[in-house]
């Protein structure tokens, strides 16, 4: 994948008080399938390797998510078949992603509620087996150890291409906790700790750190990578700081702040922001960095939501 661009964002740093540098990481624009942070994940979970002899990608979500659209995408260019498995139907098909997941051709499972995803994906998987097929199950928002690389080389991206090198503090959406992961894998890999600030979009901050630290363990022991110990991976996860003070009334309800954050990143920095993930990350942003030190928001992308 391209680098994608590291914007500056000077009317935005300069109108909510910051006197420090404010940069955008505009990973919406990682391009394929619509962009987001799930295309760096699949780049990893979707090696050459791993996709040997696999005729069909299985993996689950909600009715509108991100994560499906990519693998849909991402099988629809491999030539390969694609079920997605959701829980619950999306109020109106011709719309957001889930208009997208069908255009793209995948098969849709629904099933009734978040636990019964697991189930339903390998009950498809041995199906796949069953006619003499292979599927290739990617976990929930590609969050995998092998997933999470896709941000470690992101990480990398970024103080490269930061004037002098870094650090900063990135603001980052989180919910199944992959990217944070990857970022944390990446610190450590740079061997300097930069503070972060993840942002949930729905389950509470400790079940995401933790979520994201043991898999940032689990790639760190990578043999491919430099193999870290994991008191290295302890000591970076310590600068990470996780809320929850952004969710509001749950996943993808509006809150107050995340409208004014919305308006603000488009307003003042000419970037528009989706509901579910970066507007509440957006809101901390505001809220939460006084500096001192320039400031990387990391846009995870997701727009569709905006067209749900
Ligand atoms: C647009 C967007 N931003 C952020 C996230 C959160 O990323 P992660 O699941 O890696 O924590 C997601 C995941 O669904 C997403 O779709």
């Amino acid at each position: 994948m391209c680098p994608t661009p590291l914007l500056p964002a000077p009317f935005l740093a300069r109108h909510i008080g910051l006197a420090d540098d404010v940069w955008i990481k505009a990973d919406a624009w990682t391009g394929f399938g619509l962009g987001g942070n799930k295309v760096r994940k699949l780049e990893h979970e979707l090696s050459p390797r791993r996709l040997e002899g696999v005729t069909e990608l299985v993996t689950a979500g909600g009715p509108h998510s991100n994560h499906c659209r990519v693998t849909a995408a991402a099988a629809a260019h491999l030539g390969l078949a694609c079920t997605l498995v959701l829980n619950g139907q999306p109020e109106d098909p011709n719309r957001g992603n889930a208009l997208l997941h069908r255009l793209l051709g995948a098969r849709i499972v629904t099933v009734a509620g978040r636990e019964a995803r697991p189930g339903a994906m390998e009950e498809r998987a041995k199906e796949v087996a069953s006619t003499g097929g292979r599927a290739l199950v990617i976990p929930l928002g590609a969050s995998s150890a092998l997933g999470c690389l896709g941000y470690a080389r992101a990480f990398r991206e970024i103080a490269d291409q930061l004037p002098g090198g870094g650090p900063a503090t990135i603001v980052v959406p989180s919910s199944s906790g992959g990217t944070l992961a990857g970022l944390i894998v990446g610190m450590a890999l740079h061997g300097t700790p930069w503070p972060v600030l993840a942002v949930s979009a729905d389950d509470p901050a400790g079940e995401v750190k933790s979520r994201a630290v043991s898999l940032a363990r689990e790639a760190a022991s990578f043999p491919e990578l430099k193999p870290l110990p994991t008191e290295t991976i302890e000591w970076v996860g310590r600068g990470v700081r996780v809320t929850d003070a952004y969710v509001g009334r749950g996943y993808g309800v509006p809150t107050p702040e995340a409208d004014r954050a919305t308006e603000l990143f488009a307003r003042k920095a000419g970037v528009v922001l989706d509901p579910v993930y970066t507007a509440k990350a957006g809101a901390a942003l505001i809220h939460e960095t006084h500096g001192p030190g320039p400031v990387v928001f990391l846009h995870t992308g997701g727009h569709p939501a905006l067209f749900r």
